[in-house]
């Protein structure tokens, strides 16, 4: 359970209850320990087990000490899915889908995402990074420590390479680990609508180009009202020429074939799956890719329907969870929500979940063994929640339950307040003093 030799840094005990999600480290699928230590070396894990069975490390000088005082210690949440960069609100679209307009409805009049594409373009670069920087770090004062985020509300060149382009310069200002994924295919822009195929070579020959360099992931949202199978297996497979590994919105708002292609693509995951049968699920099952359920989005939605997570079981699809937080479905930065709604509308159990929300998020993000597990090797992201069980999270709604949030052995927040979780934007370069008009030396 021991590993590199260097000084430990960072040291914690006393936790009541650690949630490893490792399995071979101790009891059952989320690999419990009792009274449990965890010792870090550089932001990395060296030591996880029962105090009792914790080595006699050297220690360096300043090394960090949490006491967890009998408190459940979890991984850092990884947030599987999320639409972090945009501008604006659609709070009156949701009020209206209380009162039984369906976000299809929405979308296809013109409002939906078409609306949050004209409010991004028009939002200056600082203040969409600081639009972003605020959602950024109420997802970590609950406890999300790595977290991926999309493109996908430019939908020009310019505009979608802006959005990797502030995701970069927030990760320059964070410790929080943020996994860029280049979404131009989120929908056809309107000034496309009657050229399809030229939006997606467009794509293809320019979007591509400036914005895979900032980005890990290619994504489409292949839906009814968004794109066909055909169109975006073509910007699949665009992307993964430029280096990116392949996600896909899948079979959110029907049963459209999207599962298929991405098992298919073989893509890292398939996300929504609202629709999915068990023949589609073996598929994904097959093709080792995750499946990422979005709770809040299928909730918000209002139409009832959740992944079927009877289906997932029996194909043995890995399951991570998102919040998905964007201004249309689901404008929600909690994890920990995520949690508590897959347990009480999705119908996982706590374990499921809470594996979900950490390995299984990690494995859909690419960070499979290195984040959402307390284990020798991985980064040491925690949270120490308020309470003495990781059953507080679907059983205890509405408080944020992340007494101390961890990152790389770091304590970046406690009990809701930021210590050192994003640094003050650079300034804006000094604007050169007018050169003298030549001749008046
Ligand atoms: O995952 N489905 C596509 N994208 C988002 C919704 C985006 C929006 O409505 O702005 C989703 O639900
Ligand atoms: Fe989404």
């Amino acid at each position: 359970m021991s590993g590199a030799s260097a000084r430990v840094d960072f040291l914690l005990t006393g936790a009541g209850q650690l949630v490893t999600a490792d399995p071979g480290l101790g009891e059952g699928p989320l690999g419990l320990v009792e009274r449990a230590a965890v010792a870090a070396s550089q932001g990395t894990v060296v030591f996880a087990g029962p105090e009792a069975a914790l080595p006699d490390l050297p220690l360096a000088a300043g090394c960090a000490r949490v006491d967890a005082g009998g408190r459940a210690v979890l991984p850092g949440f990884v947030d599987a899915h999320t639409h972090l960069v945009f501008a604006g609100d659609r709070a009156d679209e949701f009020a209206a889908r209380l009162r039984g307009v369906g976000y299809e409805e929405a979308l296809a009049s013109g409002g939906g995402i078409h609306r949050t594409v004209r409010a991004t373009r028009a939002m200056p670069t600082h203040e969409l990074e600081e639009a972003t920087a605020e959602r950024l770090v109420r997802a970590a004062l609950q406890g999300t420590t790595v977290l991926e985020a999309k493109s996908g509300y430019g939908l020009t060149v310019e505009d979608e390479r802006r959005s990797l382009e502030v995701l970069a310069a927030l990760a320059r200002r964070t410790p929080i680990d943020i996994v860029p994924t280049f979404l131009g295919a989120h929908l056809i822009p309107a000034e496309y609508a009657h050229d399809r195929a030229g939006y997606l070579e467009l794509l293809e020959r320019e979007m591509l180009p400036a914005c895979a360099p900032l980005a890990e992931f290619v994504d489409a949202f292949c839906d009814r009202g968004a794109l066909t199978v055909a169109e975006s297996r073509r910007v699949l497979q665009a992307g993964r020429r430029h280096g990116l590994r392949a996600k896909l919105h899948a079979n959110e708002l029907g049963p459209t074939g999207g599962a298929w292609l991405a098992a298919e693509q073989a893509c890292v995951s398939a996300d929504h799956l609202l629709y999915l049968d068990l023949a589609e699920a073996a598929a994904l099952r097959q093709r080792g890719t995750v499946a990422v359920l979005l709770p809040g989005t299928s909730f918000l939605l209002g139409t009832g329907r959740s992944a079927p997570i009877r289906v997932l079981r029996e194909a043995g699809v890995t399951l991570a969870l998102g919040t998905d937080c964007n201004p249309g479905t689901c404008y929600c930065e909690s994890m920990q929500l995520m949690i508590a709604l897959a347990c009480v509308h999705g119908g996982l159990t706590p374990e499921e979940a809470v594996l979900a929300a950490t390995d299984g998020a990690a494995r859909a993000v690419g960070r499979a063994g290195v984040a959402g597990r307390v284990a020798p090797g991985a980064a040491c992201d925690l949270v120490v929640l308020a309470g003495r069980s990781y059953l507080d999270l679907p059983y205890h709604l509405g408080v944020n339950l992340a007494h101390e949030v961890v990152k790389r052995g770091r304590v970046v927040a406690r009990d809701g307040v930021p210590l050192g979780l994003l640094e003050a934007p650079p300034p804006p370069p000094a604007t050169p003093s007018p050169s003298p008009p030549p001749g008046t030396a």
